[in-house]
């Protein structure tokens, strides 16, 4: 599996410096769907190589306040197939602060724990960075978020699902598009990112996809509606990204009526996008992915994420995978408008 030279470098000096008997998995920032799957693999990988391996709950909640428990590989029967995080998860403001954070590593090493796989998104990514710098505990990252907004991987564990969710539900709000000859608007989730809206733009036939990256706008998307009104064309759907522009998803209603008098329809999908079974694409990857994590701290390789780059498991350094933006490529929503007229 390739990895850059300048995390290898780090590697080999922790390498040297200590062996791993126990390591430590959690789940932290927004749930995702294979988030189960991703832990499954760490455990049964782990133990399979002959390590011990504590689950921490409800991410660096669980670190600070020492919830961690020994997992066996009988726990993780029957989860690969459920959505959220037998884990738990959450978002911690008080691992910001250095003391805190201390005391989440007296923690870790009072139960033996030598190194961690942190399943989540780039804020988990800070978290686990600031361990590694701080203390040199070694941490390996697992990206699972359903924003697929990490820079150094294609995809991140959760994106198939929440695609797929937002997609039938869009399939069943043309149905009654169609019906009622209306425009509807529906906000996917991505925080700042458009990956969601694009590809669930695509896939669902949207008229016109609104990203963060302002590539289409009111005006834009208004003259469309027009031009396909006039060759005939009776209801459409418009794909928002929470995080775009010209506002959410009824703000835009408001400048589309504004405009052209046309009355939308707004759907706001929220977290329906983090619930469900993972797709069996999911699966795959938080499998391979979470055996990957274990095998890169076993080979002594820590400070970085499991990525993947053109179907192939990569290792990113994670101050990289933190420290850049991944940027979110046009074509998707170029093609969206042309194929829609
Ligand atoms: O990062 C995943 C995500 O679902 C984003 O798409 C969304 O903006 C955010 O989390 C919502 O976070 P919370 O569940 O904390 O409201």
């Amino acid at each position: 599996m390739p990895f850059s030279p300048f995390c290898h470098l780090i590697a080999s000096l922790w390498h040297n410096s200590k062996e791993i008997r126990r390591i430590g998995v959690y789940t932290s920032g927004g749930d995702a769907p294979g988030m189960n799957a991703a832990i499954r693999a760490v455990v049964r990988v782990a133990i399979g190589k002959g390590l011990e391996v504590f689950g921490i709950r409800s991410g660096y909640t669980g670190m600070i306040e020492s919830q961690m428990v020994q997992l066996q590989l009988r726990d993780m029967a029957n989860i690969i197939q459920r959505g959220g995080t037998v884990l738990k998860t959450g978002r911690s403001q008080d691992f910001l602060k250095r003391e805190v954070r201390q005391k989440a590593v007296d923690n870790l090493k009072a139960q033996s724990i030598d190194a961690l796989v942190c399943i989540g998104g780039d804020g988990s990514f800070r978290g686990a960075r600031t361990l590694w710098e701080e203390h040199q505990f070694p941490v390996v990252g697992v990206p699972g978020t359903i924003d697929n907004d990490i820079f150094g991987s294609e995809y991140t564990i959760g994106f198939d699902t929440a695609v797929n969710t937002a997609l039938d539900a869009i399939d069943k709000i043309r149905d009654t598009a169609d019906s009622h000859d209306r425009l509807f608007i529906v906000e996917v989730m991505g925080r700042n990112s458009g990956f969601i809206a694009s590809h669930v733009g695509i896939a669902g036939g949207a008229e016109e996809i609104f990203t963060p990256d302002a590539l289409t706008t009111v005006d834009k998307a208004v003259d469309h509606i027009r031009e396909s009104q006039k060759k005939g064309k009776r209801s459409s759907i418009i794909v928002t990204a929470e995080g775009q522009k010209p506002g959410r998803a009824y703000d835009l209603a408001v400048a589309i009526r504004k405009k052209i008098g046309l009355d939308a329809k707004v759907c706001i999908l929220g977290h329906i996008h983090r619930g469900g079974a993972p797709t069996a694409m999911d699966r795959i990857w938080a499998s391979r992915m979470g055996a990957a994590a274990v095998e890169s701290l076993l080979s002594g390789q820590c400070d970085v994420m499991v990525g993947v780059d053109h179907n192939q498991m990569v290792f990113i350094p994670l101050e990289t995978a933190v420290g850049t933006e991944k940027k979110h490529s046009p074509e998707l929503v170029h093609l969206s408008s042309i194929l829609s007229t």
